[in-house]
């Protein structure tokens, strides 16, 4: 897999890169989310969020929780804790001000912890979830078998990623929307030129569909399945620990 970085001036690697990035766009990311993705983004959340209601998961784990929008929406399945852990620092720190505000620090909590190297105990949590994250991971393999390892058996894993369109005329219009018109209005609203050409360079790189399916199915999980959303610009990801592992 090509690996995509943000910046290509920097020698640094991936992951330190990615976290000096999100640090630096962390203030406008919420706004920039919803305004670039037409809101479009909170639709997708909530129907990652209905696929997990039936599995009425009591703690959550929310890798890559960024400002913990994903974590926010997961109390809707009903569950009594969600951690949600992330890389960036600035992240997690906008995250913790909304948390606070919305009084849900009693039942959100947010820590710094690395996706490849999660800090918990095998078998700790009823559902994991990744929003927009794991595209960002320096080593996915080594990511979803975190994932995997710190479910408990028949917990599921619930993913969702940008992915690509792939009929016309949709795939030319996201194509001219992401390589052109998002990387602008990146540009003229966050302090970082780089992070908006990042993400569809990232994204068209980035395995989707049955590719990222294979991935999971080598990471042990079983019951695999995707739901393409919104002609294919974003696809949620399910998979199940079995419970003989
Ligand atoms: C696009 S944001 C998504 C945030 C949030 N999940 C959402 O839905 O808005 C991606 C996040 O992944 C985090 N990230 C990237 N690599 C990571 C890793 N290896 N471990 C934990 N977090 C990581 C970044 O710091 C960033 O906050």
């Amino acid at each position: 897999m090509t690996v995509v970085k943000p910046y290509n001036n920097s020698t640094k690697g991936k992951k330190q890169q990615v976290a000096e990035m999100f640090d630096n766009i962390a203030p406008k990311y919420d706004f920039l989310n919803h305004f670039l993705s037409f809101g479009i983004d909170k639709i997708w959340r909530r129907n990652a969020i209905k696929l997990l209601m039936g599995h009425s998961p009591r703690v959550i784990l929310d890798v890559a929780t960024g400002t913990g929008d994903f974590a926010i929406a997961s109390l809707k399945t009903g569950a009594q804790k969600v951690i949600g852990v992330d890389i960036s620092e600035e992240m997690l720190a906008v995250g913790r001000t909304k948390i606070e505000a919305k009084g849900l620090s009693q039942r959100i909590s947010l820590q710094k912890g690395d996706s490849e190297e999660l800090n918990f105990a095998d078998n700790s949590f009823d559902a994991v979830t990744v929003a927009f994250g794991i595209r960002n991971f320096e080593n996915l393999s080594a990511g979803l078998d975190e994932l995997f390892r710190v479910l408990k058996p028949n917990g599921i894993v619930c993913i969702l990623e940008f992915s690509k369109p792939r009929n016309f005329p949709f795939k030319q219009f996201y194509s001219f929307y992401s390589f052109y018109i998002l990387p602008f209005f990146g540009k003229l609203f966050s302090n970082d030129n780089s992070a908006y050409r990042y993400l569809p360079e990232s994204v068209e790189k980035f395995p989707d569909g049955e590719a990222l399916l294979g991935l999971l199915k080598d990471s042990h999980f079983a019951r695999t399945r995707q739901y393409r959303q919104t002609f294919g610009v974003a696809t949620i990801y399910i998979g199940i620990k079995p419970s003989l592992s």
